[in-house]
């Protein structure tokens, strides 16, 4: 990767940060899994890559914030997408923010996962990392939360599906991820959930059931070990 910079190396993939066609851009290139079948673990990759495309298109359709797509690569396995200089994930401005601060923001979580589902993509893992929130200005100032907008990213386990059950789990993934890093999950979470009640008014009521299935679920899983 010529002129690209590794900004992070996570489980399945590595980002490179650089400049494509003149614009800032996030290469995000999945490697090669030694302990699995190099047919398999090809054939698998370029499912997640394909994925994640096609969500980001169907998104950015629908008008939800998404990274633009530059490039699919499949030679590579990598995509190139729009990089947010400017940018910090949901989970470290949740961990400084205040009351009034986190009162926003949650209300665009919610309405964001409104959007998403209301247009039957789901998102397939939904924590704080996979939220950006970037300051329009460029001033990485996020203290005045009318220059921010919120982008949601990660869709490599994306999907369409238009029954509630996924919708359910995708809340239940995104209630965990918000009580592993804020100290007052309860609320922020009953926050994000008025929001997607009040955007997704068709819709709202057979994944909030779903929803508490999944808790029911998820706390029997607990017990049993
Ligand atoms: N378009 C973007 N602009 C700016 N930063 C980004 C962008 N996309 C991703 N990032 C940063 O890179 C991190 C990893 O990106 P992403 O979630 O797509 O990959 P990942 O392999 O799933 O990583 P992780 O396992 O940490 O979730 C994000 O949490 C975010 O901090
Ligand atoms: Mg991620």
């Amino acid at each position: 990767m010529k002129d690209f910079e590794l900004i992070k190396q996570g489980a399945e993939a590595r980002i490179y940060k650089g400049v494509y066609l003149g614009k800032p851009t996030l290469v995000k290139q999945r490697f090669e899994k030694k302990y699995r079948h190099p047919h398999l673990d090809n054939n698998l990759t370029k499912e997640r890559i394909k994925a994640e495309s096609r969500a980001i298109v169907r998104c950015r359709s629908a008008g939800i914030e998404t990274p633009s797509l530059y490039l699919i690569d499949l030679k590579t396995r990598s995509l190139y997408l729009e990089y947010f200089e400017h940018s910090i994930t949901a989970k470290d401005f949740i961990k400084e923010a205040s009351d009034e601060l986190i009162e926003k923001v949650a209300y665009d979580i919610g309405a964001a996962l409104a959007k998403i589902h209301g247009n039957n993509i789901i998102h397939g893992d939904l924590t704080t990392s996979n939220i950006l929130l970037v300051d329009k200005t460029g001033r990485n100032n996020f203290k005045s939360y009318s220059d921010v907008k919120l982008v949601l990213i990660d869709f490599g386990l994306a999907h369409m599906d238009s029954s509630p059950e996924d919708k359910g789990v995708d809340l239940y993934v995104l209630e965990r991820a918000i009580i592993s890093i804020h100290n007052n999950p309860d609320r922020m979470f009953a926050l994000i959930l008025k929001a997607y009640r009040s955007e997704y008014p068709n819709g709202h009521a057979e994944v909030l059931n779903k929803l508490d299935e999944v808790r029911t679920r998820g706390r029997k899983r607990l017990v049993i070990g």
